[in-house]
């Protein structure tokens, strides 16, 4: 009987461990990266460059855990975060619950499909492909004085304004002279 009861068990913890693998590393493969989160110091850095504070509005594509969204809401701008992995939306949404915080919210959206032109920055952690992809929605929805912060991966038409330590930032409106171009 107790055999039986450490094989279920075993089962169990088994298929946990592999539900939350797919949830947080081979799902979000299908349309962005699976989730890494951005070290304390690199979201310190990113946020520095954004240039936020309130009446600003900003969002983080592909939110992991939520730490970028609550360094954006403790600026005292409005916080958004799109996520595509069930657990990490939980996770996220208990964090800024605990947290109290009234300006940030998590949406279990793909941000591909999401309308990004009421947002001042954007912030990403994605991979190489998908900043070259995302860069005409960028450019046909962002507004001219809206900035793009990027960890690790840098978009390659663009100029950056800063870029240190892996971090590239964008100014759209000084990237629009891409706009026909990346349409044909
Ligand atoms: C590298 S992690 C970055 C997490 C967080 N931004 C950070 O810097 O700590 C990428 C995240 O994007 C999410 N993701 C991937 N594709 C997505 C999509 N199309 N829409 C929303 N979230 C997506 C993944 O689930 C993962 O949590």
């Amino acid at each position: 009987m107790s055999e039986i009861i450490v094989l279920l068990a075993g089962i169990l913890i088994a298929s946990f461990i592999v539900v939350s693998y797919v949830a947080l590393f081979i799902y979000p493969l299908k349309s962005g990266a699976p989730y890494v989160p951005s070290n304390p110091e690199v979201v310190t850095s990113m946020i520095g460059m954004a240039n936020l504070g309130p009446g600003k509005v900003a969002a983080d594509l592909g939110s992991g855990d939520g730490r970028i969204v609550v360094a954006i809401a403790n600026t005292g701008a409005e916080a958004h975060g799109y996520e595509i992995s069930p657990p990490l939306v939980a996770l996220s949404r208990s964090k800024l619950k605990k947290l109290n915080l009234n300006n940030a919210f998590i949406h279990k959206k793909d941000f591909w499909k999401e309308d990004l032109s009421g947002y001042d920055a954007i912030f990403m952690y994605q991979l190489p492909y998908v900043m070259q992809k995302i860069e005409p929605k960028f450019l046909d929805s962002l507004k001219p004085g809206a900035v793009v912060i990027s960890n690790a991966f840098s978009i390659k038409k663009w100029k950056p304004f800063r870029s240190e330590n892996s971090i590239f930032a964008y100014n759209v409106g000084e990237n629009t002279g891409n706009k026909d171009s990346s349409q044909h």
